[in-house]
């Protein structure tokens, strides 16, 4: 029986740094849209990251500090993230590479959004980086919205009936994972 008496922490990452980014509305709608165990924080400081040097691991750049702390304190992941050019834009991937080297990401749960249905190669690529630095993938808890295309609108995400369930329930299920989990 999943323990869903404490509050679930999840962190959220959009993958887009565009000002208007459908990744970051879903994510933003997710947050607005989720139960009241469960806590979604927006991680903001992608633009913030300096690039990722392997000399530099072990420097305390603040904003990397505070990458690794969000990350290490989150329940699990919640990522959306767009395709450029067939591939996981550098931006992304770059966060993703100052996380490689510490303990924040092992095993840490994660759970793909995703805004477009498009940008298959971009998913398969993020879900190979995510498996090799040991995170893992909670299936039952992605979510596609195939049928949003250029006007991606949030208030309808989060007023559509269809849609706010299927995003609340991705919440859901990915919570009575985590509880579950916890209860092993
Ligand atoms: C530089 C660039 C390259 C892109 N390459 C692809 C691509 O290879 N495949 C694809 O499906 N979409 C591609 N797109 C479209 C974006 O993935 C799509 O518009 C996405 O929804 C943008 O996410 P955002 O709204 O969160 O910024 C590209 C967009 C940009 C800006």
């Amino acid at each position: 029986m999943a323990d869903n008496s404490r509050t679930v922490q999840l962190l959220a990452i959009s993958g887009s740094l565009r000002q208007a980014s459908s990744n970051s509305k879903l994510l933003q709608a997710a947050q607005t849209l989720a139960p009241e165990n469960v806590t979604i924080t927006l991680y903001q400081r992608l633009g913030d990251l300096p690039h990722f040097n392997p000399d530099d691991d072990f420097a305390q750049f603040e904003a990397v500090v505070d990458l690794r702390a969000q990350v290490a304190q989150a329940d699990g992941l919640i990522i959306s993230c767009p395709e450029y050019a067939h591939g996981v834009p550098g931006s992304f991937k770059n966060a993703l590479d100052w996380l490689v080297g510490g303990p924040e990401f092992y095993e840490k749960p994660v759970a793909f959004f995703n805004a477009s249905g498009r940008g298959a190669h971009a998913q398969a690529s993020l879900r190979e980086i995510v498996k090799t630095m040991s995170g893992r993938v909670i299936d039952e808890a992605c979510l596609t919205l195939p049928f949003i295309g250029k006007q991606f609108d949030q208030v309808r995400l989060e007023t559509d009936p269809e849609l706010s369930t299927l995003i609340r329930s991705a919440i859901q299920t990915y919570t009575n994972k985590l509880g579950e989990d916890r209860n092993v």
